[in-house]
């Protein structure tokens, strides 16, 4: 590998979906997978194949079907997390093992209640254990910036010698500034014996914000490797975001020496992005870096009138570089089949004839209501009707009447897998509440909602709406949902049986109990 190719890692499958609410089905896993080996990822973490039936699924069926990038598994330092991950790599041909320990003093005292000595004993044997299953091996201790450098220089010589080929240094609870960071990674290329055998990586959590700034300050000072993921998915405030870190790369080459890339195809960032938005129901803020609505607007006249003369003055980057098209195509009921599966195309989506006519007879319907049909809405409609987790539940009819001085009332007609037909009716506080209740009524699950929104799609009176819901099982898992139409009341109901959907498809997927309909 040249010295000045910066591997990009993502983890979007394995810290990303560790989000609060952003839990993926296997075969939607899968879609990203592909996607993000199509934009050219080096690395993907695919699992934590350990930790659920459906974990191990998804990262095998990545090792099975993908042979660009590395596919990787996440490993616990011990025998049974590293037995587990060995098995669902296996058909991979290029395959990683990523194990970790917790090296900080906070964490090996109160939460693994060991000594440094045994922590780097297991940590030696980890790494020694995953040679049975693959060379490429990756150590992380867990903690890293809060850990004794001393320490850090010991463990990391030691796992060197054991055979790890990564270093990964994660900032597991975002805790250092840029310089920091920088630091670190500095000191670790000095003083850490065969150092130049190993890539070093950075793994920075966003805590303060600081995800993407700690990750270059890493690059700037010698690391070759960053976990990223995209949207800057990730436990609490998330991870470095991966379109922030190539974008970043690209666009300051100067700042690292010039001579600084990754392996990315920039113009598949924007299509990525969306895709997982949509299928984890994660809302991209408008004013989100690189990939936000507003990433690319001017609205100040200053600013529009510098564009038009010359658009270097406002813009360093360009919407075309990540694969917004600068030409925004419309369609409506006349663009016929063809004219919609083209733009489909254009837009990245590779879809099969059944899903097609799908999307196509939606598009039909939405063309009915609204004359204009943007890219935003072709994206929604596919996200919608092109569903990948199974539907347990289907709505059949929705009538909400609602109004001032009427209780508003909801009644839905649900058809199960195994073809049942139940009908309920509800009052509650709104159309939104009675629709629910009589949903909870007819599919037999009583999640609790945790969050609900609804936003337009695009501007005007005849916007698609979108809403986003989480609910939370009483197991304590929580679940997004999402639904559109241009009926808002409408789009809420869907996107609650799309969320009872996915957790019903989760307790099936880990081994338990095929929910009773
Ligand atoms: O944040 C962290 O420390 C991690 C490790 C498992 C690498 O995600
Ligand atoms: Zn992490």
């Amino acid at each position: 590998m040249s010295n000045d190719k910066v591997l990009i890692f993502d983890t979007t499958l394995r810290d990303g979906e560790q989000s609060p609410g952003a839990s993926l089905s296997v075969s939607e896993k899968l879609e990203i997978a592909k996607q993000l080996a199509k934009m050219g990822v080096d690395i993907i973490e695919a699992g934590f194949p350990v930790s659920s039936p459906a974990q191990f699924e998804a990262t095998r069926l990545c090792a099975e079907q993908l042979s660009g990038p590395v596919i990787c598994g996440l490993a616990r330092a011990s025998q049974k997390d590293i037995v587990s991950a060995g098995q669902a790599l296996a058909p991979a041909p290029r395959r990683r093992i990523h194990t970790f320990i917790a090296t900080s003093p906070i964490h090996m005292e109160h939460k693994l209640r060991k000594k440094p000595a045994e922590v780097l004993k297991m940590a030696v044997e980890a790494v020694k254990m995953c040679g049975q299953y693959t060379q490429d091996i990756e150590f992380s201790p867990e903690d890293a910036c809060r850990s004794e450098l001393p320490f850090l220089y010991e463990i990391l010589a030691a796992v060197i010698e054991a055979g790890a080929t990564t270093l990964n240094i994660p900032d597991t609870v975002g805790y250092v500034l840029p310089y920091e960071y920088g630091q670190i990674v500095a000191k670790l290329r000095e003083n850490v014996k065969g150092i130049e055998k190993a890539v070093i990586s950075t793994h920075c959590h966003n805590d303060l914000g600081m995800a993407t700034a700690n990750s270059l300050a890493g690059v700037r000072n010698g690391a070759r490797q960053v976990e990223c993921t995209i949207n800057g998915l990730g436990e609490r405030a998330g991870n470095a975001a991966m379109e922030e870190i190539v974008m970043a790369i690209q666009t300051r080459q100067d700042f690292f020496g010039g001579m600084v890339t990754t392996n990315v195809n920039t113009k598949e960032i924007y299509r990525t992005s969306q895709m997982v938005s949509q299928l984890t129901g994660f809302v991209i803020q408008p004013n989100k870096a690189i990939v936000g609505a507003n990433a690319f607007a001017h609205e100040s006249g200053i600013h529009v009138d510098g564009i038009l003369k010359k658009r270097e003055t406002y813009e360093i980057m360009t919407p075309e570089m990540i694969g917004l098209s600068g030409s925004r195509m419309v369609l409506g009921r006349h663009s016929g089949r063809h004219g919609f599966v083209d733009r489909c195309k254009q837009l990245g989506f590779e879809l099969s004839e059944k899903e097609i006519q799908a999307a196509y007879e939606r598009f039909l319907a939405i063309a009915d209501k609204k004359k204009e049909i943007f890219d935003e809405d072709i994206a929604a409609i596919i996200s919608d009707e092109v569903r990948t987790v199974e539907q347990l539940y289907v709505l059949e009819y929705l009538n909400v009447t609602s109004g001032t001085g009427t209780v508003p009332t909801g009644t839905v007609r649900i058809r199960t897998r195994d073809g049942k037909v139940r009908q309920a009716a509800a009052c509650g506080d709104g159309p939104v509440d009675a629709a629910y209740e009589a949903i909870r009524q007819a599919t037999r699950q009583a999640p609790t909602l945790e969050n609900y929104t609804i936003r337009a799609v695009t501007s005007g009176k005849e916007a698609l709406g979108e809403a986003n819901v989480r609910i939370k099982s009483k197991e304590g898992k929580t679940f997004a949902g999402r639904g559109t139409s241009t009926d808002i009341i409408e789009a809420s109901a869907k996107a609650y049986v799309d969320a009872i959907n996915r957790m019903a498809a989760y307790v099936e997927s880990n081994g338990g109990e095929k929910v009773s309909l």
